[in-house]
């Protein structure tokens, strides 16, 4: 229970400063998950991005790297983290102990690189992570999880994790199908029945339509789920030079055409009202972890 929901207490005044109160931090964080059914979409780009774009509005934001064992979050955003998750997962660490700053006062829970990736968690270690990341849960407004792409079982548990999917889809044929697919397990086997769809990496508006259209084609024919169109984000060189130096394109390309994208994008996020039956992240997490 939030305290500020507590009826013994008087006053609702915060208890940290913050500029605005938006409506779901005083319920929980908004839980996002960004996904893909193919790789290299573009996905922890566009995470990095949307967390230091919701930072610029003074949001609280946290960045899970998901991508267990190819972890890159930490390479897009300049870090260089002695711990990660996987010692939160060993139980060497607390998440609060891992969590790292980026810029502009990011909060980061970084993968672990190289080695060998965790593509199964097992039950226990999605309960000690579910419970660490639910006693943080007061400290932000926003946790944002990038997933590796894909159906492996991580990728399931974080997008049931999350209030709201991001499925990022490119122009090309094999993102689209592949999309399908995710989306089609998702929903099948594991009840999820809404999708916001950004198209990554397009030449034009109509690039990003025609895509859109192909894709919600397959799903309006096969299955019975939502899909919203949140966004599309040009092809822009900046990323690659961005990435070179290991810093936002937001942050060092602002005029960029993926920029100005995101930037609409992020505006639509910070409007969304996540679902006020799905405030308790505790509820949530367990019927992932029942599901997954
Ligand atoms: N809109 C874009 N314009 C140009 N290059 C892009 C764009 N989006 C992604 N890229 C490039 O694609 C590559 C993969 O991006 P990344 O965010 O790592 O994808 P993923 O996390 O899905 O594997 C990176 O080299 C990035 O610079
Ligand atoms: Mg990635």
């Amino acid at each position: 229970m939030n305290s500020s929901l507590d009826p013994a207490r008087p006053e609702r005044r915060p208890r940290h400063r913050h500029h605005v109160v938006p409506i779901s931090a005083i319920c929980v964080p908004h839980v996002l998950t960004v996904t893909s059914g193919k790789g290299w979409v573009g996905k922890t780009n566009f995470t990095a991005n949307l967390g230091w774009l919701l930072r610029q509005t003074r949001r609280r934001v946290m960045l899970l790297d998901a991508n267990l064992g190819l972890a890159n979050l930490d390479i897009v955003l300049g870090l260089n983290p002695a711990f990660n998750i996987a010692h939160v997962l060993s139980g060497e660490k607390t998440v609060q102990e891992v969590l790292i700053k980026g810029p502009a006062g990011l909060r980061v829970l970084p993968a672990n690189s190289g080695i060998q990736s965790i593509t199964n968690l097992s039950e226990g270690q999605k309960i000690l992570l579910l419970e660490e990341i639910e006693a943080l849960k007061e400290q932000f407004d926003y946790i944002l999880i990038d997933t590796g792409a894909g159906i492996a079982d991580n990728v399931i548990y974080f997008s049931l994790a999350a209030q709201t999917i991001i499925v990022l889809i490119t122009p090309e044929p094999t993102s689209i199908i592949d999309a399908y697919a995710l989306i089609k397990v998702l929903a099948s086997n594991y009840h999820q029945d809404a999708f916001k769809i950004v198209v990554n990496d397009v030449a034009n508006e109509e690039e990003a339509t025609e895509a859109f259209e192909k894709l919600t084609q397959i799903t309006d024919h096969y299955l019975n789920v939502s899909m919203d169109f949140l966004g599309v984000i040009p092809h822009d060189p900046c990323l690659r030079e961005a990435v070179r130096l290991r810093r936002p394109f937001c942050q060092v390309f602002p005029d960029g055409p993926a920029a100005q994208g995101l930037r609409r994008i992020a505006r639509r996020v910070a409007e969304m009202k996540h679902n006020p039956l799905d405030c308790d992240l505790g509820f949530l997490w367990r019927t992932a972890l029942m599901s997954a």
